[in-house]
């Protein structure tokens, strides 16, 4: 059955041109867009999406990072989408993430990891209604021939 999940790309990569070669992984991978922004997360945004996280040492960073430059967020559909995004992704920490992963590639450091992949179904409803309102999200299907 085909899900969703939902995705942030963070300033660091967009900072860095990196948007569209991200993108084309996820999209190569086999997922369809059905939304997605480009947003600046203000403070309140970051404590809002990172709540779980208020108090622990990275925090602070994790704020001020995620509020240095705009982000893109996405809705992405397919078969198992939660846990073939955060395969694709690979580790929190670019240390341990697997050659090809999103992050082995493209990330700087633990805190400026370049993207986030929700961990749940349930959290990736949650994070994406942060961001997107029904009537943004595609529903009608768009695969087909165009001409
Ligand atoms: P993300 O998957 O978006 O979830 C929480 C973010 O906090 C994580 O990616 C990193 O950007 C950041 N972070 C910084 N330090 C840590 C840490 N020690 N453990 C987990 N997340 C961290």
């Amino acid at each position: 059955m085909k899900t969703r999940s939902f995705t942030i790309i963070k300033p660091n990569a967009v900072a860095k041109g990196s948007t569209g070669k991200i993108l084309d992984m996820i999209i190569g991978a086999g997922f369809t867009l059905r939304a997605v922004r480009m947003v600046c997360f203000s403070r309140n945004d970051a404590y809002r999406f990172y709540g779980e996280h208020i108090g622990k040492p990275f925090f602070d960073e994790l704020v001020d990072f995620m509020t240095s430059g705009p982000s893109i967020v996405a809705i992405v559909e397919r078969e198992d989408a939660v846990a073939t995004l955060r395969e694709l992704v690979g580790a929190t920490n670019p240390a341990n993430a697997k050659e090809g992963t999103i992050r082995k590639l493209f990330a700087d450091s633990l805190t400026r990891n370049a993207i986030h992949a929700s961990d749940s179904d349930e959290n990736a409803r949650r994070e994406w209604s942060q961001w997107f309102a029904p009537e943004d999200i595609m529903e009608a299907e768009y695969n087909f021939p165009m001409i």
